[in-house]
């Protein structure tokens, strides 16, 4: 038997591949400011917030600017990302992603989103995603930045589960952090060594079974 009753699920990087995304919007802004932005740098990014990515990106550049042109190039740069994501069909839902949601839910576990996007709903919406969930918790609805473990909390409490029912899914360090930090259990989406703070590690979704859930 598992002690596990919900599940919450971060965005990118968990049940869609929107990492390229936000890679070739924000190397668009690089090259304009023409800052040197490789793949390696782009790893930082994940899990972190819109205006933060773009304070990592000034200092690998080293420029300093003002608070109303970063929100200017912060908007920009967004601007470039809904682009790409507006097109997003269901084809690029991560695999196992449905299977898995349906199978958690047809076992009673509450589903939870717990993303640091403002634009969770687009994506939501545009993978038709959007019912399988209890209780959505995104970058709208949160002040304080993964590994703050506020966004997680804000959806258990939703949810009505205490933390150390819940098991949260994370492809970022930051996002695993932010588990540790909510009380949660945590399975982590990707690399062991990037990911060693999650109770298990697995490469996707598709991976994923209730067996697992029962040895957190
Ligand atoms: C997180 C991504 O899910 O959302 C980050 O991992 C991103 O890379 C953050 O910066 C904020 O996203 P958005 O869509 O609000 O710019
Ligand atoms: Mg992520």
């Amino acid at each position: 038997m598992t002690k596990i009753k919900a599940c919450i699920f971060d965005l990118d990087g968990v049940l869609v591949d929107t990492a390229k995304y936000h890679f070739l919007a924000w190397k668009k802004l690089a090259d304009e400011l023409n800052i040197e932005f490789t793949k390696k740098h782009n790893e930082r990014l994940k899990g972190v917030s819109r205006m933060r990515s773009l304070e990592i990106i000034l200092e690998i550049g080293g420029i300093k600017l003002d608070d109303e042109t970063k929100l200017q190039l912060a908007e920009k740069k967004n601007s470039w990302y809904v682009a790409y994501i507006s097109k997003l069909t269901a084809d690029e839902i991560l695999p196992g992603v449905e299977e898995f949601l349906k199978l958690a839910k047809s076992n009673n576990l509450k589903l939870a989103l717990g993303s640091a996007s403002k634009n969770s709903m687009l994506i939501l919406n545009n993978l038709k995603l959007v019912d399988y969930f209890d209780s959505i918790i995104d970058g709208t609805k949160v002040s304080k930045a993964k590994p703050n473990p506020e966004v997680f909390l804000k959806g258990a409490a939703e949810l009505k589960i205490k933390p150390e029912h819940c098991v949260v899914f994370e492809d970022a360090e930051a996002g695993i952090e932010a588990a540790v930090n909510a009380g949660m259990h945590s399975i982590g989406i990707g690399s062991p060594e990037i990911l060693s703070k999650a109770d298990l590690v697995i490469s996707g979704l598709h991976e994923m079974n209730l067996d697992k859930l029962c040895v957190l």
